[in-house]
């Protein structure tokens, strides 16, 4: 399986850095005789690699990181532009991890289209531009062949997409509860220990957990837009503005609620619930106390966690703590993993 990879921040370097580690295990998990091989890398000011029998990763990761660029590596081409490759390379799957932005989705959207449009399979972390883009996306998918395929999009490390396609076939899903932003989960634990909300933000930020704009995370936008990819997803919801979500961040939430809440058995998290109505699907995401009985009142540290209420299947609860660029690309790395069977057949 050749990818085209759209982006090398942190998660795109994490992600060859996983295919040169794993190497042999993926050997195992893919059909015979099959490989996944990395045969472009496409950045917005970097520079563009071009190779079409495989880049040498590690040679791409070690001049990267000595240049900070991605053209003038010896023995490869260097395209002018990361749309020329997706729109003329010979790749099977693009995977793309570009920035994610709420305000200028449209151009990696456009990106990914022109990639569906060619019958390719396209895997994405990329939140915001699924949770505008999914129907359109989707379909262009379905229409031509290719899959689209975005686990890491929403809870890292939580493969709640790929569990219900692979695991809940055919139920319908009623309700989806939990929390969706590890880093308000990690701000209001370190509250209950007595920092401030400014002084566990910016242990947050030095962590590495939050987003660029630590305000997506507090605000709740980052966990409503996730909620959003999730109603489109499991519950067949249409889209839906921001605006016409309840959204509370956390900045109201005091210590001594904390404090009381723990005292009285329970503790507050940041919901985002998403239920079916008689006529549509709500979201909503606002600080709650949560029973010490909910596991989702147990998530620690930037643990993200979500309770699946299905027809057929009851209640199904999926959690992880992972976090940071290899979470991601790891999620990346087992989206590709899926698309490379889907389009090779059946693994042996
Ligand atoms: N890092 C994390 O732990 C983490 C956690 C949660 C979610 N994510 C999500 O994962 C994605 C990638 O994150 P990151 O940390 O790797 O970001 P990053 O370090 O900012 O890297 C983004 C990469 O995308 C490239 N890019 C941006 N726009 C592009 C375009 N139009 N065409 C081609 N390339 C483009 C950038 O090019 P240049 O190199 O030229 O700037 C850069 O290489 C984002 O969607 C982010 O929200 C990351």
């Amino acid at each position: 399986m050749d990818i085209l990879l759209l982006g090398f921040g942190a998660v795109g370097r994490a992600f060859c850095e996983l295919l040169e580690e794993r190497s042999s295990s993926l050997r195992k998990v893919l059909p015979k005789g099959e490989e996944i091989r990395v045969v472009g890398i496409g950045t917005r000011t970097r520079g563009c690699l071009y190779k079409s029998n495989g880049l040498p990763l590690s040679a791409v990761l070690d001049w990267e990181s000595k240049t900070g660029k991605l053209f003038g590596l010896e023995g490869v081409s260097c395209p002018n532009d990361s749309e020329s490759l997706v729109e003329q390379g010979d790749y099977d799957l693009l995977v793309e991890c570009t920035t994610s932005s709420l305000y200028s989705s449209a151009p990696i959207a456009r990106a990914i289209k022109k990639a569906l449009d060619r019958g390719k399979a396209v895997v994405t972390c990329n939140s915001t531009m699924v949770y505008r883009h999914y129907f359109e996306l989707k379909e262009l998918a379905e229409c031509k062949g290719g899959a689209l395929l975005f686990d890491s999009a929403v809870v890292a490390g939580t493969p709640i997409f790929s569990y219900v396609r692979h695991f809940l076939p055919a139920v319908k899903v009623s309700a989806c509860y939990g929390v969706l932003n590890g880093t308000a989960n990690y701000v209001l634990e370190m509250m209950e220990d007595g920092a401030t909300l400014d002084e566990a933000v910016m242990e947050a930020v030095r962590k590495g957990f939050a987003e660029k704009d630590p305000l997506l995370d507090i605000e709740g936008t980052d966990s409503a837009i996730k909620a959003s990819i999730i109603a489109q997803a499991l519950m067949d919801a249409p889209f839906q503005a921001l605006d016409d979500m309840i959204i509370e961040g956390i900045r109201n939430v005091t210590p001594d609620m904390l404090r009381k809440a723990k005292k009285e058995g329970g503790r507050v998290k940041l919901v985002a619930n998403i239920r079916r109505g008689s006529s549509s699907v709500e979201i909503s995401v606002k600080p709650e106390i949560i029973p010490s009985e909910n596991p989702v009142s147990k998530l620690r540290g930037a643990s993200k966690g979500v309770i699946i209420t299905t027809d057929l299947a009851g209640e199904v609860y999926l959690a992880s703590d992972g976090f940071g660029p290899r979470q991601m690309a790891y999620g990346l790395l087992r989206d590709s993993i899926e698309a490379g069977s889907q389009k090779m057949g059946p693994c042996n």
